[in-house]
């Protein structure tokens, strides 16, 4: 008996695979999956039936060449495996099995954008590479991600319903995530998250820096947690608390959310917080770095998600700071006060929002820079409108990004927008606070205070770069400008003999 025909093939049923495949089955697509393990198949169909017992909806299929006669051409064929090689492997399998230049294969994967600008042209006369970045875990595959496509114009057009049926939705009055997590019940209604961002690599590259911002978010929750635990003294439970409460405010948020529920969550084995039993090592699978990486390379500065990568890094290194935490001294202990206790805790809560300004501000910058760089024409308030549901970084405040980019789609820079602008003026003091604070208890708070420098960076109109450039004049003759000429124009001093005249290089 023949197949029946299905409309999306599906490479990959890991995690993120499996549940996309249920999530695109409960919009009413008949999906022909494949994967190497074919346990992973059973089970997936097993779940099919269950969730959709009136009608199966998943095929799975033992080859690429089945998987391939299952679909009707043009085919339509998503890769949902680990970045890196194992998408090349998959695309030559395809071409072996037969695709065709007018088939779409689409990356779901958590893939380089290099890489994606690469293989579409690698690929570009045997079919149509185009990519998809995920994001939203295995909640959001299942539900709702939030979904960044960039590629061909074409593939697009197929794919366009397909995404925008299967990603996270708001409501398009409030701005907020329309919940839902029935599987066969999806939500329909509401603005979608899902939105062509642009030429190949694109859509990766700004998933990319989404994941640089998740990085730097987590690492500020971190410490403003730190703070309460080590100078405050506040078990896990009351900081969860706290958490909750934040959670009520401009702090709203998917990350503030689940820290709370972490911190709330006992160890089953010793009744402990789970979270005083998890060892303080952070692991990285690497979109964090790639964000700094880029930023350096671009010459945007993104100096907050680049210290949450080294927060990571040193925290790796445990053995090493057990050792120099016997030996080390720290400043003695403060005493605070039980009145202390609650001003500190609404400085953080402060130091937070405006950390939190700063942190998007870099990475919406960085888009901005990497937009000129790379020839793309990139719509922010697009952009911020798809995290507002359904990938890690949604959160009540990316409504007022959005509202920024739409007053002015040319914005310089987040902290220029009025809103954002006072809103730093008014809570300024109590980061200023946190972090005096912090270092005067001898806690870290690498986050908090890399994104004070930042904001008062970006506010100094003379930073001390004039020394800088008489420093590398000095030692490599590597030239400066003058505030009294013209400029672009270049001099040069003989240090040695500054009374002689200053050579004018072009
Ligand atoms: C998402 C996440 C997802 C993944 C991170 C984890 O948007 O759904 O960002 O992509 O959880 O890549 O990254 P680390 O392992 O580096 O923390």
């Amino acid at each position: 008996m023949a197949e029946p025909k299905c409309d999306i093939g599906f490479i990959g049923v890991g995690v993120m695979g499996k549940n996309l495949i249920l999530n695109l089955a409960d919009n009413g697509y008949r999906i022909a999956a494949f994967d190497l393990d074919h346990q992973k198949l059973e089970q997936l169909l097993k779940q099919d039936t269950q969730e959709h017992p009136k009608a199966a909806r998943i095929v799975a299929c033992r080859s690429y060449t089945e998987l391939l006669a299952c679909l009707t051409p043009p085919h339509l064929i998503i890769l949902s495996v680990p970045a890196g090689k194992a998408v090349d492997d998959v695309c030559y399998k395809l071409i072996d099995a037969g695709v065709a230049a007018d088939d779409i294969i689409v990356d779901m994967g958590n893939s380089l954008w290099t890489d994606t600008v690469s293989r579409e042209k690698k690929f570009e006369s045997k079919f149509i590479f185009f990519s998809t970045a995920v994001s939203g875990g295995e909640v959001g595959a299942r539900f709702g991600p939030s979904l960044m496509p960039s590629g061909d114009p074409y593939a697009w057009t197929r794919i366009k319903p397909i995404w925008q049926a299967i990603s996270a939705k708001v409501d398009p009055v409030t701005g907020q995530p329309i919940e839902r997590y029935e599987p066969g019940n999806p939500v329909t209604e509401g603005e979608p998250c899902a939105a062509y961002i642009g030429p190949s690599g694109s859509g990766h590259y700004v998933k990319m820096v989404h994941n640089g911002i998740e990085y730097a978010d987590m690492q500020l929750i971190c410490e403003a947690y730190q703070v309460m635990r080590d100078i405050l003294h506040m078990p896990a439970s009351e900081i969860a608390t706290v958490f909750q409460q934040w959670n009520q405010g401009p702090l709203h948020s998917y990350l503030i959310e689940i820290s709370g529920q972490v911190l709330a969550t006992k160890d089953s084995e010793t009744g402990l917080p789970l979270v005083d039993v998890i060892m303080d090592k952070a692991g990285q699978k690497g979109t964090g770095l790639w964000t700094a990486v880029s930023s350096l390379q671009i010459g945007s500065p993104a100096p907050t998600i680049a210290e949450a990568v080294y927060a990571r890094a040193i925290s790796a290194l445990k053995s090493e700071r057990v050792k120099a935490a016997t030996t080390l001294q720290g400043p003695t202990e403060n005493i605070i006060s039980k009145t202390e206790k609650q001003k500190i805790i609404q400085s953080l809560h402060d130091a937070l929002y405006c950390a939190k300004i700063c942190v998007y501000a870099q990475g919406f910058n960085l888009m901005k820079m990497a937009a000129k760089e790379y020839g793309w024409t990139l719509n922010f308030a697009e952009i911020a409108k798809i995290w507002r549901a359904g990938c890690i970084i949604r959160a009540v405040f990316l409504q007022s990004i959005v509202h920024a980019f739409q007053r002015d789609d040319e914005l310089e820079n987040l902290l220029l927008d009025p809103f954002f602008a006072k809103q730093i003026s008014q809570y300024q003091q109590n980061w200023r606070k946190s972090v005096a604070n912090a270092t005067l208890a001898g806690i870290p708070v690498p986050a908090l205070s890399s994104a004070l420098s930042y904001y008062d960076s970006y506010r100094t109109a003379v930073l001390p770069a004039n020394l800088l450039q008489g420093q590398r004049d000095f030692f490599g003759a590597h030239t400066f400008e003058r505030t009294d000429k013209a400029k672009g124009k270049q001099f040069h001093v003989e240090w040695s003999h500054p009374d002689r005249p200053m050579v004018k290089i072009k």
